[in-house]
């Protein structure tokens, strides 16, 4: 077929592919634990859900301000200087659909054909994909595997003359690795100096654990949003458990923001007011919410952590955010493609393999559901996986047989 060659060349999501098997396995009633999954099973906040059936209510269900609405541009600027310090006017804002589509917009606005992206491994699986379609390279730099955190040194020597800019997420997807402080200001101050751009993915920055802080970049900078080469990328998808409102924003200097407006205004004109009134909600609202999530996630990962320590040969580095880990199989013989399938097919377990995200020989588990789906799973893959295992368990109302 006569496609576009760079169209064609985007990979098929890999987690939606896994969850179109998977729920072609529950609807046959097979028994199927999923610790593939990007998000929360939190409720959205009632001030959310409200502030969206009341827009709705009055019926008047038009377009928009391309850039977002100004309330939700104002709300999303008083965040940004609440929890980053940083003062943005509403140009320097401009609302899109979830993170993914504002970091789209975003690099079709920095990058001109050939212009390299660094990459630290493991990344988000959609960041090579996006930065490759919007004409970029993708320079990936590989991790230490002991924290799943890039060197310095190795990151900051990844840059040449090509470099236009440097994409962080911390923390991180799929790995769960906070970026320490001391890194996150090398970096900054490094990007100001040379006039390389930072995008920092921040859409998990408030689903950290162990009492800890996401590092803020803009602490390491002493320039103001306008003169900045930092740009901060937020969401209300992950931390207020609404992936589907589908509500994300960028805060950058006002000429990339303008530039973003264009593309946006050319390509989807504008985001839809009954989620932006949602989102904008969710920001002003009780925020209680966002600590509950944070505490259950951080007992899901305890227990995570503790039913891996009891399969021999698996190791994993404690994450201390988000709602993933990124345990090693190494030890198993089998690339990770490979390893989620047998997973799949003889333990009824959804995993990701850690290929997608550039960690080949890893898993990226997902903590985000309950915590007793969390414990069977991972007591499901050591089944699987260990040759003491008893030979027979029951999954659902079957007695599933280890044959291999
Ligand atoms: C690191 C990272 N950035 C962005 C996104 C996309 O966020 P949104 O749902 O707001 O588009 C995700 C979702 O999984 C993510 O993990």
């Amino acid at each position: 077929m006569n496609l576009s060659r760079l169209a064609a060349s985007i990979a098929e999501s890999p987690t939606l592919k896994l969850n179109a098997l998977a729920k072609s396995m529950q609807a046959q009633g097979i028994p199927v634990i999923h610790l593939g999954g990007g998000e929360p099973k939190n409720k959205a906040p009632r001030s959310a859900v409200e502030a969206a059936s009341a827009y709705l209510a009055a019926g008047d269900i038009k377009y928009t301000p391309s850039a977002g609405s100004l309330s939700l541009r104002k709300a999303a600027a008083e965040y940004t200087e609440n929890n980053y310090g940083r003062k943005a006017a509403v140009e320097n804002i401009i609302i899109s659909s979830g993170a993914k589509q504002t970091l789209y917009n975003l690099l079709f606005t920095l990058l001109d054909p050939g212009d390299e992206v660094i990459v630290p491994a493991p990344f988000w699986v959609s960041y090579p994909e996006m930065v490759r379609m919007t004409g970029g390279v993708p320079v990936v730099v590989p991790s230490s595997p002991e924290t799943h955190i890039p060197r310095a040194e190795d990151l900051l020597g990844a840059v040449t003359a090509r470099t236009k800019a440097i994409l962080l997420n911390s923390p991180n997807n799929p790995s769960g690795a906070l970026y320490p402080a001391e890194l996150m200001e090398e970096i900054v101050r490094f990007c100001e100096r040379k006039e390389i751009w930072l995008i920092a993915d921040d859409i998990y920055h408030k689903l950290v654990f162990d009492g800890l802080r996401a590092p803020n970049p803009c602490a390491f900078t002493g320039r103001g949003v306008e003169e900045s080469r930092l740009i901060i990328l937020n969401a209300v998808s992950k931390i207020y458990g609404m992936t589907g409102f589908r509500i994300g924003w960028a805060v950058a200097p006002k000429a990339v923001i303008a530039v973003m407006n264009n593309i946006q205004a050319a390509t989807t004109s504008c985001n839809s007011g009954v989620l932006m009134a949602a989102a904008e909600a969710a920001l002003k609202g009780p925020q209680e919410g966002v600590g509950e999530l944070v505490s259950l996630l951080e007992t899901n990962r305890n227990a995570i952590l503790a039913s891996l320590a009891e399969i021999p040969g698996v190791r994993v580095v404690k994450p201390h955010g988000t709602f993933y880990c990124l345990p090693d199989f190494s030890a198993f013989g089998k690339d990770s493609l490979t390893l989620c399938s047998f997973l799949l097919e003889k333990a009824s377990v959804v995993t990701v393999p850690g290929r997608e995200f550039g960690a080949e020989n890893h898993l990226r588990l997902s903590y985000c559901g309950s915590r007793a789906d969390v414990v069977e799973g991972v007591a499901r893959i050591r089944w699987a996986l260990d040759p003491a295992s008893p030979k027979e368990i029951r999954i659902g109302d079957k007695t599933a047989v280890r044959d291999w």
